[in-house]
């Protein structure tokens, strides 16, 4: 008994710098996304997930059951610190190598690039391992990370290729291997369709939120009971949505209504729009 406690305090102290490196770095990617956002450019980020690997899952990687928790196990595996980054399409994702790359808080150890040169189970995505440090109360800790880079339809494909695979412990049905195959080839193709109208898409993203900010301020405006007096203002914003392309011209208007709110927010009303993700 006792020497099971001690080994379940051996870990939980060996997972602490790794459950700081993902804390911080999932903070780090999502505020690199709301900035996109708040300068109302596409963001090659559109999902940060992270996670620390479980000690089940490092003993059968590590392939031994009575082994000591240290150096050799950071060493060894490198995934102990996973951080997950979801991008809409696959340009995105060099563009996220790139982020990485430029960063002074981490150093790549290794890339893996198997979108270029898909598995063989058909897997796609990016792996970048860094080193990163981080600051314990003993001091700084460097400890690698690894980043999978991948698009929707490429995480939508691995994570039921891993449940499966998981389900019939790495053996899949040939028949349902089939499939996966073929589904990986249409996750392929997916990719590849919705890169060619990125253009097109990124830009009605950017009308859509546009919109929707639109919509929100007239809301607003209306729950202050400010329409009277505005009443120009909303139709004009009313008669953009419905006829202009023009995105200057949207802007504006949003600029003006964002104005009306914010003087009735300094005469006293206090609103909340509800947007803020
Ligand atoms: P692992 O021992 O699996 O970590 O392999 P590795 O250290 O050689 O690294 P690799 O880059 O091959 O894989 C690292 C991680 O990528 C795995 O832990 C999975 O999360 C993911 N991965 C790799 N291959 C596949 C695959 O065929 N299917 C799925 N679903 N995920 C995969
Ligand atoms: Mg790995």
């Amino acid at each position: 008994m006792e020497e099971i406690s001690v080994n379940e305090e051996q870990w939980s102290h060996f997972f602490i710098p790794y459950e700081q490196a993902v804390g911080e770095l999932v903070v780090k990617f999502i505020h690199l996304k709301k900035e996109y956002r708040k300068r109302k450019i596409h963001s090659p980020i559109e999902f940060v997930f992270g996670r620390v690997k479980t000690v089940n899952s490092i003993l059968s990687k590590a392939k031994i059951l009575n082994m000591p928790v240290d150096q050799e196990i950071s060493e060894h595996i490198r995934d102990i610190a996973g951080i997950r980054i979801i991008s809409q399409f696959v340009d995105d994702i060099d563009t996220v190598v790139q982020m990485i790359e430029q960063r002074s808080d981490m150093r790549i150890v290794e890339k893996k690039d198997y979108i270029r040169y898909p598995k063989k189970s058909g897997y796609r995505s990016y792996h970048v391992i860094v080193a990163y440090e981080v600051i314990t109360i003993n001091g700084p800790i460097e400890v690698y990370v690894e980043f999978q880079l991948r698009t929707m339809a490429m995480n939508f494909w691995a994570t039921i290729e891993h449940s499966l695979s998981y389900k019939y412990d790495g053996k899949i049905p040939e028949h349902i291997q089939l499939r996966l195959t073929q589904a990986a080839v249409a996750s392929a193709k997916l990719d590849s369709e919705m890169f060619e109208i990125r253009g097109e898409i990124i830009q009605a993203q950017l009308y859509f939120n546009l919109y929707r900010e639109i919509q929100n301020l007239t809301q607003m405006i209306y729950l202050l009971g400010a329409i009277s007096e505005n009443q120009d203002l909303i139709e004009k914003a009313n008669q953009y949505m419905n006829e202009t392309e023009n995105i200057d011209k949207l802007e504006d208007i949003r600029n003006q209504l964002a104005k009306v709110v914010e003087d009735a927010n300094k005469i006293g009303l206090i609103v909340r729009d509800g947007n803020d993700d």
